[in-house]
């Protein structure tokens, strides 16, 4: 199976992907990496993976679906079957969701349908909710949205600090990412409606 990943930053939930990959734990091909920044250290971690990459500066296009369509070119000529949305900070047009229905993951780090946007480690902790959480969904039209394949929590200790929760999430996001692609690849993820059954 070809994998493309999106990128926009940091690139940690790629690197989880690749290191996952190259232990053959998860059996597919990386084959692009795309990202909306040139700047990404994302894009440096695919590079030395040795996975080509693909960058596109949104700047240039008037609407979101023209974006998406040079993107969805580039997927369609590598036949990816499977998009992976690792910290790509952008909403896909509805073309896109459309082309790829169903083949679109993301991950975002809070428990869904809490805490949506760019900044929900923060957002939780700064509301003082004892528990918050790493959510992998499937994507929607809308915004951190669509049936969700895995969800886990953990606990906001007392002495938690915004950096040490960041610390945690971003641990258990490495975890359960892989493992998500994993069961994807394996074909073992069945989607009703809302509702995703996983089979042992
Ligand atoms: C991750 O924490 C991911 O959950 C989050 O961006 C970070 C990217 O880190 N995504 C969202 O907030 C989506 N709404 P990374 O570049 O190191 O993988």
């Amino acid at each position: 199976m070809n994998i493309a990943i999106f990128v926009s930053g940091n690139g940690s939930n790629l690197q989880a992907i690749i290191d996952s990959v190259s232990k053959n734990e998860i059996k597919a091909r990386l084959v692009l990496a795309v990202s909306d920044k040139k700047e990404a250290y994302a894009l440096k971690r695919a590079e030395k993976a040795g996975i080509e990459t693909f960058v596109l500066d949104p700047g240039g296009f008037n609407a979101r679906e023209d974006y998406d369509r040079e993107i969805v070119k580039e997927l369609k000529k590598r036949k990816v079957e499977l998009v992976v949305l690792a910290g790509f900070m952008r909403l896909l047009s509805p073309y896109f969701v459309k082309e790829y229905k169903n083949k679109i993951m993301n991950i975002h780090p809070a428990l869904l349908p809490l805490f949506k946007g760019t900044h929900g480690i923060r957002d939780a902790f700064e509301a003082g909710v004892k528990k918050t959480g790493v959510t992998v969904h499937f994507v929607d039209k809308k915004l951190d949205h669509g049936p969700v394949i895995l969800q886990e929590s953990l606990e906001i200790g007392k002495k938690d600090t915004l950096e040490s929760l960041e610390k945690k999430i971003h641990a258990l996001e490495h975890r359960m990412y892989p493992k998500a692609v994993k069961l994807f690849v394996e074909g073992k993820i069945e989607i009703k409606g809302q509702k995703i059954k996983i089979s042992a």
